[in-house]
C-alpha cells in the first residue's frame, strides 16, 4: 500500500456521495462506485442529484483536479482501491420485520471480494446492526482471492443531511472499529487531516463502533420525543412548551440540541435507525432493556396523527372538501429529502380524508411530486395558501418564520393556521386575526402567564 491510499466509495447516496468528495478534497485519489448507470454518468459530468450545500462544488473540483471519478464497474473498484468504504443503504426491511435490510450491503461485499487480489481494508460506514461486520469480514475473506489479506473495519458516519461536507471534513469525533494495528494506522492515515486538526479518535472492537451509531440516534430520537410528549402535558397543563424547552436546555447537563419540540423526526435515519436498534437487541436477548423506544417511535408518529387532529379542529370537525395549504414536505430545513417525512405523511393523512392539499416547499417540491403524485404543489407559500380554509406550518424552513400575518391572511379564505413547528409568534397571529393553534401552547385566555415568562427572560 502506497503512503496515500487509492480509496473506493461504494454506494453514492448521501452519503457515499458526501465522503467521495470530501476524501478527493483532501488529496485522495478516489473512485466512487454506483450500480445505476444514469446517476454515474450524471456525476461523472459534475451534476450532483441531490440538495447538499457546497456538494456539488467539490465534485467539480474533484472531477477537474482527476482525482475524483465514477464507475458501475466492481472489477475496477477492486483493482483501484487499497481502501474500500462501504456506504449503501440500510433501510427498514419491507416484510413486516422492525430490523435492517442488509441486502445491498451484502451485494456490495460479493461484489467486490472476488477482485481482490491483493492486501486491502474493507471500510462499513453504513448503519448495521451490532455483529455484522463480523459475518461481512467472513464472507469477504471467503470470496476474495487474497483470502485473509482483505481486512474488514467498522466506522461509522454521523452526519447529517443539509451539513453533509462539513460533518464529513470536521466531525465531532471519529469511531474505528478494528481488528489490528494494520487497520488503525491505514484509517489513521486516511483521517491525517481530522486527527491534526483535534478531532477525537475512538479506536474501539467493531461492535462497539457498529453500536455507536445507532446508540447516538436513538438518543437524539428520545430527546425529541420527550419534549414532545412533554408538549402534551403542556397542552393539558395551559403551560408554553416552547419556554419549558428554553429552560431544560439552559441546565447544561440537558443541553438544547435536539429538544426543538414540534410535528417530530422522520427522515432515512432516526425512524429506522430506532426501530433496528430495537429489532437487533430483542434478537440479543436484550429487548427488555430498550422498550421505551417503542414508546419513543409511537410518540413520534402520534405527532403526526396529532396535527391531523388539530387541522381538523381548526377547521370546524372536518377538513373533507376544504381547501388545506402545507408548507413543507421536505423532512428537515436544508434538504430535499422527504423520506418519511413528518410533513408529507400529515398532508397524505388530510388527502385521505377528503381535503384538497396543497404543498409549498422550498426545495423538495420535485421529491414531494414523486413520491405524492394526488397532492397539488404550489411555487410559494403565497400561491399555496391562496384560497385555503386552513394553514399547517409542518417543515422548520427559516422563511416560513417570516410570514406575515397580514399578507397571507389576504389571500387565504379563512385566517386559520396550525404551528407544527413552533415558528410563528402567537400573539402577533391572533392580533391579525388568525385561529392560530399549536399543541402544547396556551389557548389566549390562558396564554398571560407564559407572556409573561417570555419578556422576563
Ligand atoms: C441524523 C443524525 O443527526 C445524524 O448524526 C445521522 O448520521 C443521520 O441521522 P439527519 O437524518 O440528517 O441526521 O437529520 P437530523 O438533523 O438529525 O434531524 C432528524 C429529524 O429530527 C428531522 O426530522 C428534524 O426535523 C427532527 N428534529 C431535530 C426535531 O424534531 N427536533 C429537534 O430538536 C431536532
Amino acid at each position: 500500500m502506497t503512503d496515500r491510499p487509492r480509496l473506493t466509495v461504494l454506494g453514492t447516496g448521501y452519503l457515499g456521495m458526501t465522503h467521495a468528495a470530501c476524501m478527493a478534497s483532501e488529496g485522495f485519489e478516489v473512485l466512487g462506485l454506483d450500480i445505476d448507470a444514469e446517476k454515474v454518468a450524471r456525476l461523472n459530468a459534475g451534476d450532483v442529484p441531490i440538495f447538499e450545500p457546497g456538494l456539488e462544488e467539490l465534485v467539480k473540483d474533484g472531477l477537474s483536479s482527476g482525482r475524483l471519478r465514477f464507475t458501475t464497474s466492481y472489477e475496477e473498484a477492486a483493482e483501484f482501491g487499497d481502501v474500500h468504504f462501504v456506504c449503501v443503504g440500510t433501510p427498514q426491511r419491507r416484510d413486516g420485520h422492525d430490523g435492517a435490510d442488509l441486502s445491498q450491503v451484502e451485494a456490495c461485499i460479493d461484489g467486490l471480494a472476488p477482485g481482490l487480489t491483493r492486501p486491502c481494508l474493507i471500510v462499513g460506514k453504513s448503519t448495521v446492526p451490532a455483529g455484522t461486520a463480523a459475518v461481512l469480514a467472513e464472507r469477504a475473506t471467503a470470496l476474495a482471492p487474497a483470502g485473509d489479506a482483505v481486512e474488514l473495519a467498522w466506522n461509522p458516519e454521523f452526519l447529517r443531511e443539509g451539513h453533509g461536507v462539513q460533518d464529513t471534513l470536521s466531525p465531532d469525533r471519529l469511531v474505528i472499529g478494528v481488528t489490528s494495528a494494520h487497520a488503525e494506522e491505514v484509517l489513521r492515515t486516511v483521517y491525517a487531516p481530522q486527527l491534526e486538526a483535534g478531532i477525537p479518535l475512538f479506536v474501539t472492537d467493531r461492535p462497539t463502533a457498529e453500536l455507536a451509531k445507532v446508540a447516538a440516534n436513538a438518543f437524539l430520537a428520545t430527546k425529541i420525543s420527550f419534549i414532545n410528549a412533554v408538549a402534551e402535558v403542556c397542552d393539558k397543563a395551559s403551560a408554553d412548551v416552547t419556554v419549558l424547552a428554553q429552560v431544560l436546555g439552559a441546565d447544561a447537563r440537558i443541553g438544547s440540541a435536539f429538544l426543538q419540540p414540534g410535528l417530530g423526526f422522520g427522515g432515512g435515519c432516526l425512524p429506522k435507525d430506532v426501530r433496528a436498534f430495537l429489532a437487533r437487541a430483542g434478537e440479543l436477548g436484550a429487548g427488555d432493556a430498550l422498550k421505551f423506544l417503542r414508546e419513543v417511535d409511537a410518540i413520534n408518529l402520534g405527532r403526526r396523527t396529532g396535527m391531523v387532529d388539530l387541522a381538523r379542529e381548526v377547521a370546524g370537525g372536518s377538513v373533507s372538501g376544504k381547501a388545506v395549504c402545507v408548507l413543507g414536505a421536505a423532512f428537515k430545513p436544508g434538504s430535499d429529502d422527504v423520506r418519511d417525512s413528518p410533513a408529507l405523511d400529515v398532508a397524505k393523512i388530510l388527502h385521505g380524508y377528503g381535503a384538497e392539499v396543497t404543498v409549498y416547499d422550498p426545495q423538495a417540491l420535485a421529491n414531494a411530486r414523486k413520491v405524492c403524485p394526488e397532492l397539488s404543489y404550489a411555487d410559494s407559500a403565497i400561491a399555496a395558501a391562496t384560497g385555503a380554509d386552513v394553514v399547517l406550518l409542518l417543515t422548520d424552513w427559516p422563511e416560513f418564520g417570516k410570514l406575515d400575518p397580514e399578507e397571507l391572511g389576504a389571500v387565504t379564505s379563512t385566517r386559520a393556521i396550525v404551528d407544527g413547528r413552533y415558528m410563528l409568534d402567537p400573539a402577533a397571529w391572533r392580533a391579525a386575526g388568525w385561529v392560530y393553534r399549536a399543541s402544547g401552547i396556551p389557548a389566549p385566555a390562558d396564554s398571560q402567564s407564559s407572556s409573561m415568562a417570555k419578556q422576563s427572560s
